[in-house]
């Protein structure tokens, strides 16, 4: 299955996303690791408006991170809007609270008194080696982080992100919803230099939890799995309609690489980003015949064991036991 020479190792890591659903679920993985093997040494937590409007992702996050016991991380809210385009939403994906389903507790975390790029700077500056930033959202933070603070950026080590796809969009024929919302903000990042696994809709769209697997969580009783199942339910309906034979664990994949990544399928590509265009703005152009001869920016995931990622899912949910 492997492609590559990616090795599980400790990772310093920012996580930025606007929950939703699945950000959601790739946070209850990076946790699960912070308190088991450690690969993920979770650094910060920054949102970024997408799924749903920024209040709402960053009130998701709070409400996350009180139900993970996530207490002596940093949050901070990031950017409101793109770089440059105008704000696109997806609550018939997630909902108007952009994390519909069940209920959740109030937060008991508050968030830090500083920007996202300002919490991300200081978390570079402070970090003896480099930091990963895990993105599942619009790369909006990240670029603003890059044009604001290009010094740091070989402190960034690397960016495990979901976005884009090789071959297909899913918010229009050309784009994924991540790039499209900020292409510009794509752009910069690919262009940045810095490496970048790409877990893009090749593999997210393969990397299906089945109802079989909603209820084994369901099953495990702990106050994480009884939400979680419920995600994963919410998630698979509005995905059933469309056709899916599960729910696509979009964002897991972009934590999922970095804790095993012996069980994807990855090959390095030269990746543009369109940032014009009538019916392709926002598309990942991934020259896989190489036809541009251009040194390869992005690793890109195209294929998973699925059984093998739904079983260290289910795990990673029983260590809230
Ligand atoms: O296209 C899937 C992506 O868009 C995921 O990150 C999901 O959370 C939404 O943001
Ligand atoms: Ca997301």
């Amino acid at each position: 299955m492997t492609t590559h020479d990616l090795k599980a190792s400790p990772v310093p890591m920012i996580l930025d996303g606007d929950p939703g659903h699945d950000d959601a679920i790739a946070w209850v993985l990076a946790e699960a690791s912070r308190r088991t093997d450690k690969i993920c040494d979770i650094r910060a937590i920054t949102t970024v408006g997408g799924n749903v409007s920024l209040d709402k992702t960053t009130y998701n996050a709070l409400r996350i991170c009180t139900l993970l016991g996530i207490k002596d991380i940093p949050i901070a809210k990031g950017a409101e809007h793109p770089l440059t385009a105008d704000l696109m939403n997806a609550p018939s994906v997630h909902g108007e609270s952009g994390l519909d389903g069940p209920a959740l507790p109030e937060p008991e975390v508050t968030l830090e008194d500083k920007s996202a790029v300002q919490l991300m700077t200081e978390v570079l500056k402070g970090s003896e080696e480099p930091v990963t930033i895990v993105s599942t959202g619009p790369l909006t933070n990240t670029a603003a982080l890059l044009l604001s603070h290009p010094e740091l950026k070989e402190k960034i080590g690397q960016i495990s992100l979901m976005g884009g796809g090789i071959g297909f969009g899913n918010w229009t024929p050309a784009a994924e919803f991540n790039i499209l919302v900020d292409p510009e903000a794509a752009d910069f990042v690919f262009r940045s230099g810095i490496p970048i696994i790409m877990s893009g809709l090749d593999v997210t769209e393969r990397a299906l939890m089945y109802p079989e697997d909603f209820e084994e969580i369901k099953k495990i009783g702990n106050p994480v799995s009884d939400i979680v199942w419920q995600w994963l339910e919410f998630f698979y309906k509005f995905h059933c309609e469309l056709g899916y034979a599960g729910a696509p664990m979009h964002d897991p994949c972009a934590v999922m690489v970095l804790l095993h990544p012996e069980i994807f399928t990855i090959k390095d590509y030269y990746v543009e980003i369109e940032t014009g265009g009538e019916y392709c703005r926002g598309a990942t152009i991934g020259d896989v015949r190489n036809v541009k001869n251009m040194k390869p920016n992005a690793r890109c995931v195209l294929d998973l064991d699925r059984e093998q990622f739904a079983k260290y899912l289910i795990d990673a949910v029983k260590v809230y036991s």
